[in-house]
């Protein structure tokens, strides 16, 4: 292995746990808030998702809109959407963008 390789590999070692947590938290934090509207696959095929019209998170609709318009949409509810901004923190409300954009290339 040269020196390059290895550099990059250490690099990668240390970034990994870190990002598997973060990965982590985003599933734990969408079963515990959103799966009830949105389900488990983000497509809001549950009882309660059909009755709100919650939207499937995997769609065109949602992917095309920004990083930050998602984070203020979860952040401050819409229609019968409820706001998560009394109850999560910014940095979890951004796991949660990560993990929606991880729903689509599912
Ligand atoms: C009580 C049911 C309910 C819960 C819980 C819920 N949602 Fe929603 N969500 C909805 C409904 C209904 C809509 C559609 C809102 C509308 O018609 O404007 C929606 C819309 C959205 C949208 C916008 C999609 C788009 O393309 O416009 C996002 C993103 C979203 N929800 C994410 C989340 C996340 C993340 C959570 C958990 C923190 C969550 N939701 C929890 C019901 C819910």
């Amino acid at each position: 292995m040269n020196a390059g390789v290895r550099h990059l590999a250490i690099l990668l070692l240390a970034l990994c746990p870190s990002w598997l947590a973060a990965q982590n938290d985003g599933i734990r934090l969408f079963k515990s808030n959103c799966a009830l509207c949105h389900a488990e696959d983000g497509s809001g095929n549950t009882p309660s998702g059909k009755a709100l019209e919650a939207k499937d998170l995997r769609s065109r609709e949602t992917q095309s809109k920004s990083d930050a318009e998602i984070a203020d949409l979860i952040a401050q509810g819409r229609n019968k959407m409820p706001g998560f901004a009394q109850n999560l923190k910014p940095d979890q409300i951004q796991q949660l963008v990560a993990y929606i954009r991880h729903l689509a290339k599912k």
